[in-house]
């Protein structure tokens, strides 16, 4: 196959969300989907209407992701909502953001638990306003006995503070004389991230037609595939996602290694 394909096939289109569904393998499921969940502001300017509405209405994709991501039985999934880059946007507009993401949580703070959902924040959540902070940490208490789905939500996140922090714990280690610097190796980096609790993303998802990554999980997306859709965030519905899953299922993961199909049997002549 042409490694440049149709991430939406043509007949995928027409399908049901049900019929789309049906065709997802249960046994092949991504172990963890990371998303970063873009063009909220771009949604809301073609609207006419200030960009936080876009935000607001892409709350009900957050719901669609993560009770699809359930259903399905999903392992892991990561939603980046807010990078430490964003800080650098308007006040009025982080503010607003914040005051979003504590209305999400008081809304949905039932149905994670209905769900049996285990909500952990991940990031840099101490720059976070107070009030931001103690109300996730309300919510990752109350889910803490959650069995089902791990939902991670990335904020004051970005991939280069993520690798920081883990150097600057290794560090720390090192100089109380706790571990040396011969056994420092991808194992010991990795259970210094933030994401230690989970396995790498098989699979990422990035909305808004952006073809990269804006310093997101730069290290566990090592041998992530990835999946991008021009649709913005606000229109991203449970279809979207079984369609990133199922483009996920046909591909081929080598890792730096050969194909797995058996080479042909060579006749041994040279006649
Ligand atoms: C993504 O939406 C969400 C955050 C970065 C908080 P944007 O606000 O970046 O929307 P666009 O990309 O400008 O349309
Ligand atoms: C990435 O989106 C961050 C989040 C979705 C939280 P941005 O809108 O910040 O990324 P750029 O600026 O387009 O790269
Ligand atoms: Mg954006």
């Amino acid at each position: 196959m042409n490694p440049v394909y149709d991430l939406e096939p043509p007949e995928w289109r027409d399908y049901s969300d049900a019929e789309l569904k049906v065709r997802i393998d249960p046994c092949r499921l991504p172990r963890h989907i990371a998303v970063i969940m873009d063009g909220n502001g771009r949604w809301a300017q073609a609207r006419g209407l200030p960009r936080v509405s876009g935000h607001r209405a892409g709350i009900q994709s957050v719901r669609e992701t993560v009770e699809g991501a359930a259903e399905l039985g999903v392992p892991v999934l990561t939603l980046f909502a807010f990078s430490t880059e964003n800080w650098r946007r308007p006040r009025d507009q982080v503010d607003a953001l914040m005051d979003l993401l504590v209305e999400y949580v008081d809304r949905e703070i039932g149905t994670l638990l209905k769900n049996d959902i285990r909500f952990i924040p991940i990031g840099r959540l101490f720059q976070l306003p107070p009030h931001v902070q103690a109300k996730l940490a309300w919510a990752q208490d109350q889910t803490a006995r959650g069995r089902g789905l791990l939902f991670l939500i990335a904020l004051s996140y970005s991939g280069r503070v993520d690798v920081v922090d883990a150097v600057r714990s290794i560090a720390r280690q090192v100089q109380a004389g706790c571990l040396s610097p011969d056994c420092i190796d991808e194992q010991v980096i990795a259970a210094h991230l933030y994401t230690r609790e989970v396995p790498d993303p098989d699979l990422l998802i990035r909305t808004s037609g952006e073809l990269r990554i804006s310093n997101f999980m730069l290290w566990q997306l090592a041998y992530t595939e990835l999946w991008f859709t021009p649709i913005y965030w606000p229109d991203f519905r449970k279809r979207h996602l079984y369609m990133a899953i199922l483009d996920f299922q046909r591909r081929e993961r080598r890792y730096g290694t050969v194909p797995s199909t058996p080479e042909p049997v060579s006749s041994g002549t040279f006649s």
